[in-house]
């Protein structure tokens, strides 16, 4: 039997983003730790500009609602015509609409998104998109806190920047995703670095005492005591 050595086995997503405004989209990965997922093969990213699939003459991509009432809709026909497109070429786990509506993102969200393979993400704007769309192509439905943003780009960049850097390999030291904030529902310990002082102002003790022990009991009392301050909706 012939096993893969798992030096040699790449973990690595599509992301396929659906959008009226790419422009925005281009900024958030091509930095850092999302350039490098892609240029470490860990991350392959389209953004797609849903104005190229209309078949209007002026390209446009929303209309009136029906019925009446102010702010236009995004229709149907030219986000139907890409997703049709892209799920001709490859399988999609997941079709995300971002909403102002949708389940807020939790660290939960992201840990289980980042094991997938393919996942297409639709930006919303305007009112709304046509509710067609919503009922026979999107699988999950994702907000990133309450309040509106003037569409759904902003959150798709927040999205996929929560789940490329869990990919195993995309952070240079792995165990630095699993001891962030919210992996063990606790907020993380305060951090320090030199000088050991800095105007009377003191790093505590225990971090400079080189007995992991208690440093690893010190993190765990801060992280709870913040946690317990701050956050103590996550201890219930
Ligand atoms: N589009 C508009 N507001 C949003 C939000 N809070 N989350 C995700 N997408 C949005």
């Amino acid at each position: 039997m012939n096993i893969p050595c798992l030096k040699y086995l790449i973990l690595s997503m599509r992301i396929d983003i659906l959008t009226i405004l790419p422009d925005l989209l281009h900024s958030p990965f091509s930095d850092s730790i999302m350039k490098r997922a892609q240029t470490k093969g860990h991350l392959e990213l389209k953004i797609h500009n849903i104005r190229d699939y209309s078949t209007n003459k002026h390209n446009k991509v929303d209309d009136y609602q029906y019925g009446g009432g102010a702010g236009m809709v995004m229709s149907i026909e030219p986000i139907a015509a890409i997703i049709e497109k892209l799920k001709a070429e490859r399988e999609y786990e997941e079709i995300i609409f971002m909403t102002p509506d949708g389940e807020i993102l939790e660290q939960s969200i992201c840990n289980d998104l980042s094991l997938k393979g393919n996942i297409m993400i639709l930006c919303g704007h305007y009112k709304g998109v046509d509710e067609r769309i919503r009922e026979h192509y999107i699988t999950k439905e994702i907000s990133i806190g309450s309040y509106v943003l003037s569409g759904g780009e902003l959150g798709a960049a927040v999205l996929v920047d929560s789940v490329v850097r869990l990919i195993p390999g995309v952070l240079n030291d792995e165990t630095s995703a699993l001891t962030d904030s919210f992996q063990d529902g606790l907020l993380s310990p305060p951090v320090y670095t030199r000088p050991p002082e800095y105007n009377g102002m003191k790093v505590p003790e225990v971090l400079l005492s080189g007995d992991f022990g208690k440093i690893d009991k010190w993190r765990e009392e801060k992280a709870l005591e913040r946690t317990k301050t701050r956050r103590p909706d996550l201890l219930d």
